[in-house]
Order: structure tokens, then sequence, then C-alpha cells
């Protein structure tokens, strides 16, 4: 199967992620049939991918005729069986589990036809952590999205049984749908500008964990140097403590490091308090006008 001919795609998943994807997808021209476990989470998905498209007719991406066709290319369904069974390509996005990804990915494989892709868009997990559940490891590979509103760039990243053409297959699919493919050789942990954000949030995290300077004074200087409107604090602030502080344990879990595990720790304090970042009008910093903002911020 060539990209073009991709007719139809099955969004697994009608939550964050899953309605951004589909959004690009009917906007880029294909059907998509939405799948979730409940018919509310269908409608309420259904809502929100109306309103993302909204905002890509603000931002000029399509038109608001093209808008009402776009959203009629959408089909909900709250049965696998019939939402999986034509489709070319999945997009899978439910929550962060191996095992509930890997038994989905099986069911489909009974479901769907010889010739469909499977792809996930895990954020920390590894496509091999349930390659052989898939039951077509060869046709499965993981298409990482970002903010899709923010971003075009995706990860393209397979496990050591993805077929050559599967990969070939993923990258010309993601850009049929506007997409910029970051191709990566092999399986990493955290894709490639995950790892490195989390990676800048963890040095950041040293400094302040080990009393090294103050919160403000780290992003000072990361935003007087780099000339960036945000330091690490502040993006922390945005992803929200929570995440932060889960990404953080989970690793400091694997790793045992002593230096991980005092910055665990640090975000603790926050998330124990309800500080969970810009969610909760309070993290590392207070908003809606946290100080980062002030133009004198800098200048100290
Ligand atoms: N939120 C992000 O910024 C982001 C970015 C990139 C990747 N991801 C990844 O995407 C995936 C989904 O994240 P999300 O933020 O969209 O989560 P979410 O909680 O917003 O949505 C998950 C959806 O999956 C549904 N679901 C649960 N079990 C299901 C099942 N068995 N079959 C079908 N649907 C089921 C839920 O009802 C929910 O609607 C995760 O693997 C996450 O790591 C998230």
């Amino acid at each position: 199967m060539k990209v073009d001919d991709i007719k139809k795609v099955l969004i697994v998943g009608a939550g964050t992620m899953g309605q951004q994807i589909a959004a690009l997808c009917v906007m880029h021209g294909l059907q998509v049939n939405l799948y979730d476990i409940k018919k509310e989470f269908l409608d309420n998905g259904m809502e929100k991918i109306n309103k993302l498209l909204g905002y890509f007719v603000k931002h000029r991406f399509i038109t608001e005729d093209k808008r009402s066709a776009a959203c009629k290319r959408i089909t909900p369904y709250d049965s696998l069986e019939k939402a999986g069974a034509d489709v070319d390509i999945v997009s899978e996005s439910i929550p962060e589990d191996p095992k509930l990804k890997g038994q989905v990915f099986g069911k489909l494989n009974a479901i769907c036809p010889e010739r469909t892709i499977f792809t996930t868009n895990t954020s920390t997990l590894l496509p091999s952590m349930f390659a052989a559940d898939t039951g077509r490891p060869e046709r499965f590979a993981a298409l990482h999205f970002h903010d899709t509103r923010v971003t075009t760039i995706v990860d393209v990243m397979p496990h050591p049984g993805t077929s050559k053409e599967t990969i070939a297959f993923v990258r010309d699919f993601a850009i049929r749908i506007g997409q910029t493919p970051i191709m990566m050789e092999r399986e990493s942990m955290g894709y490639v500008f995950n790892f490195m954000l989390v990676n800048w949030h963890e040095a950041a995290l040293t400094l302040a964990a080990n009393g090294v300077a103050s919160i403000e004074d780290i992003d000072r200087s990361w935003m007087g140097v780099t000339r960036m409107p945000i330091g690490p604090f502040g993006m922390m602030d945005d992803i929200g403590l929570q995440t932060v502080w889960k990404i953080n344990d989970n690793m400091a879990r694997a790793t045992k490091d002593p230096q991980q595990i005092r910055n665990t720790e640090f975000v603790k304090k926050y998330v124990d308090q309800g500080f969970l970042g810009v969610k909760t009008k309070k993290g590392f910093y207070e908003y809606p006008n946290p100080k980062y903002k002030n133009p004198d911020f800098i200048r100290g």
C-alpha cells in the first residue's frame, strides 16, 4: 500500500491527543473513524475537534467552509469491531499503560485488514514493550505527536522488528497530514525533543535542589543568554508539576540515582501543597502574571 492509497484512519482514544490527530487527518482530506470506550467521551471528543478546527481556521491553516467538510469526515464509534473493520492505518492515543495498549492492539489485529499499519502515540514507553501483542510487529511503529497547535514536529520511531516499508509508510503518512517527521534510527526513551527537554529540566532541578541558585536566577540565566521568553521552571509550570514529578519519579525509581531522587523530592514538595503550575495558578511562579514575564525580569 502507498500513502496515496490511504482513505481511512482509525484513531483509538478520543482524549487530548486523539482529538488533535483526528483534526489533522480530516483537515488533510482523510476519513477518520474515532473510537473510545464510552459515548460521552466520543461526544466530548467530537465537540473538542470542532473547536480545534476553529483554532486552525483562526490561524489560517484551513478556511471556514473546509472546516465543516472536515468535521463531516469523522465518524464516532463505541464499537471497536465496527471502527476497525476497513481502515488503512491506526493511530493509538489511549492511557500510558503497555498492557492496555497491547490488549487493544491485539484485538485490532483480529479486526483490521491485513494491510492496516499500526502506530502508537506513547510518550514514555517503547514500542517493543508491546510489539509482540500487536500480532503484526513488522507493521507497527511509534508515530509520536507534540501539541499540534504549536508544532508540526513528530517522531517516527521503529522498534527492532519494524519493517523498512512500514517506517517509510509512517513517514509518508506524517507528511501527508502536514507534519515534519524526525526519523529515529532506533528505539530510545523520550524520542528526540522530549529527551532533550527532560534533561534540560533535570539540569535546572539539580541546580535548585542542591541550593546552587534560586529558581528565578536559574530561569534568568537561561533567558538572559538564549533570549528565550521562558526558562526551565516557567516551562515546567506550563507542563504541570504533577506530570513533571511523575516523569522524574519514574526515572528515579528506574535509576535509583541519588540526585534524581533529590530532584523528585524537590518537585514533590510543590505537588503536595497543590501547587501544580499554571493550571492551579501557583507552581514555581504565581499566575496569571508570573514574574518571569515582567519586562524587567532579566535585569533582576
Ligand atoms: N497529552 C499529551 O501532551 C501527549 C503528547 C504526546 C503523546 N501523548 C500520549 O498519548 C496517549 C494519550 O494521551 P492523552 O493525553 O490523549 O490522554 P487522555 O486521557 O486525554 O485520553 C485518553 C483517551 O483514551 C480513552 N481510552 C481509555 N481506555 C481505552 C480503550 N481501551 N480503548 C479506547 N480508548 C480508551 C479514554 O477514555 C480517553 O478518552 C498516551 O500514551 C500519552 O502518553 C500525550
